[in-house]
């Protein structure tokens, strides 16, 4: 079953289904979000030993400050105490931690801690792990058209934006494209995740809850991807003449 895997080159993750885990075994909604931070571990180790070269990992939407208060300060108490603990653990493995969001909505204990990881990674070759928190779509492409709009200067000043500067300004500039977007959690819907960016995904859903998607689960998003024919608007028969050229 795992011959002639194809490694994407960036998987990103919607981590849906925490609650729900939760809740199935009489436990409260948060006790899945905590279990959710150790397959989020396990995936990210994965990725790493198949040379992945970028994760992004949904972890929190500009939506989901909507939700209680309690599972919200929860959530975000959370996010301060997994990446103090994990951020030894990802520089060792040489992973680069970047956030991807809008962190300025965030208390200033976490932004520091945000800050402190993302500045002792910061020279790793290894994986890119881009952690989504307050991250929506839509927000990342405004942001990008009016932190492009305000770079330009002179002549271009009324000049139609180009795709180029456009990509240039996402969150994600630098890193390549998703090739995979996995949503677990049986939810067949993008929730404003990498709107821009996923014009070319391949999307996969899985049924299993986050908290119960496991290296093996991964696996098998991997396995399915590397039996699809990528055509970018080619015909079958294009993508198959390139391929043997
Ligand atoms: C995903 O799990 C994690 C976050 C959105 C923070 P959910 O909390 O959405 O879990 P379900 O979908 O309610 O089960
Ligand atoms: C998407 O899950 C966001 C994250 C996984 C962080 P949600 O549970 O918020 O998505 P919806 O509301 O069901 O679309
Ligand atoms: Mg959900």
């Amino acid at each position: 079953m795992t011959e002639n895997l194809t490694i994407p080159q960036h998987i990103a993750v919607i981590m849906d289904g925490n609650g729900r885990w939760a809740e199935a075994r009489g436990k409260k909604r948060v006790q899945g979000h905590k279990e959710g931070v150790e397959r989020a571990r396990d995936v990210i180790q994965q990725c790493g030993k198949m040379g992945v070269k970028v994760l992004t990992l949904f972890a929190f939407s500009s939506e989901n400050w909507k939700r209680p208060e309690s599972e919200v300060s929860f959530l975000m108490n959370l996010f301060i105490t997994a990446l103090s603990r994990e951020a030894k653990a990802l520089n060792k493995n040489n992973v680069r931690l970047k956030v991807i969001g809008d962190v300025s909505r965030f208390d200033e204990k976490l932004q520091k801690t945000i800050t402190k990881a993302e500045d002792l990674t910061a020279d790793n070759s290894g994986l890119l792990l881009q952690i989504a928190a307050n991250y929506g779509g839509q927000w990342d492409i405004l942001n990008a058209v009016n932190t492009a709009l305000s770079k330009r200067e002179g002549s271009v000043a009324d000049a139609p934006l180009t795709q180029q500067e456009l990509e240039d300004n996402l969150i994600t500039a630098g890193a390549v494209f998703p090739d995979l977007m996995i949503r677990t959690g049986g939810e067949h819907r993008i929730s404003n995740f990498l709107l821009w960016q996923a014009a070319y995904s391949e999307l996969y859903f899985a049924d299993h809850l986050w908290p119960d998607f496991g290296v093996d689960a991964l696996m098998e998003a991997i396995n399915d991807f590397s039996r699809r024919q990528r055509r970018f608007g080619l015909t079958g028969e294009q993508v198959e003449s390139k391929g043997t050229e």
